[in-house]
């Protein structure tokens, strides 16, 4: 991997510390027995991940003069739905994982009904600060938030991903196939992330078209590492166990066109990323930086 660019170094650190800022506060926990629960949704959301989601809605707030306090709680919202999604992918009843960021997953910490639990609660509460009108207080932008939330998070997004995901193991899909299931699987919420920062800029529907190509792009080639990460990777830099997609029977675009290929092909999709780009100058070399990140990254 190159020498990590300083722009996004910085942008980076600042994002942990603001995204495991808001859990800290949003997230205090009840004095009854309640407890467990909010303890395990802390467990879970604080100090782990890369919060490339709540970075990506960040940066993109930020080129069209969004308040950035705003924002954070927007990246909170939809960190909140990844964490929770990560908790139950996680489960022994899917991919029976015992490390996530370096330590015990949820289920193994506590048990399998609290993560079931934190995983809905952590739901929930993305949607509670999205339709907190002391956080946002314009009632058209939080319905237009809830919306792009909802629909990149369910049937039609992650969970409808996660389903032909499951499908997957065992059966051979094609290369259109397994390029639909990971834009749900993945690429519906980064592209939420991107469209949630638009929506709070204001940007007019007719003036997100370049967005949502670069969303697309660095979706695409977001799972496309993290496919690679799993045939190649470092388990202790990745903070997860790896080699399990080939060991499940899973297709992904490595089993279909191998790794320089999918490389290739990763490369080739940040290449256009950036050139989605172009409209802007400097002050969108964090989402190039960004871009870059996500294809050459080692966790
Ligand atoms: C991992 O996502 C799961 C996928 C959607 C491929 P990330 O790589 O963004 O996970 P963390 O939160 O940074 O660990
Ligand atoms: C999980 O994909 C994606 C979601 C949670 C939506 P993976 O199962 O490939 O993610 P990792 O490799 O466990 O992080
Ligand atoms: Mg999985
Ligand atoms: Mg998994
Ligand atoms: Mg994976």
């Amino acid at each position: 991997m190159s020498a990590p660019d300083p722009i996004l170094a910085d942008a980076l650190a600042r994002i942990q510390s603001d995204i495991d800022g808001a859990f800290d506060a949003l997230l205090p926990v009840p004095a009854d027995t309640r407890a467990r629960l909010v303890e395990a949704m802390r467990y879970a959301a604080i100090g782990g991940g890369k919060r490339v989601r709540p970075l990506l809605l960040t940066a993109i707030a930020e080129l069209y003069g969004v308040e950035r306090a705003v924002a954070v709680r927007c990246g909170a919202a939809i960190e909140a739905v990844h964490a929770y999604s990560l908790i139950h992918d996680d489960l022994p009843c899917m991919d029976d994982d015992a490390l996530r960021h370096g330590k015990p997953t949820l289920h193994r910490a506590y048990d399998e009904a609290t993560a079931v639990l934190a995983g809905d609660a952590l739901q929930c509460f993305a949607f509670e600060i999205l339709s907190n009108p002391d956080i946002i207080g314009d009632p058209f932008t939080r319905a237009e938030l809830v919306a792009a939330l909802a629909g990149a998070s369910g049937m039609n997004g992650m969970v409808g991903g996660q389903m032909m995901d499951i499908v997957a193991e065992g059966s051979s899909f094609d290369l259109p196939t397994i390029t639909r299931l990971q834009q749900l699987k993945t690429g519906a919420l980064l592209a939420a992330s991107v469209e949630m920062g638009a929506i709070l800029g204001k940007v007019p529907v007719e003036g997100r078209a370049h967005l949502r190509g670069y969303a697309r792009d660095i979706g695409l080639a977001f799972q496309i590492a993290d496919d690679l990460l799993d045939h190649e990777g470092d388990a202790d830099a990745a903070g997860k166990a790896l080699r399990k997609d080939a060991a499940a029977g899973k297709e992904t675009f490595v089993s279909l066109l191998g790794a320089d290929r999918a490389r290739a092909q990763a490369h080739m999709l940040l290449e256009q990323a950036i050139a989605h780009l172009a409209q802007h100058g400097r002050e969108a070399d964090l989402l190039r930086a960004l871009a870059r990140f996500i294809v050459e990254r080692d966790r």
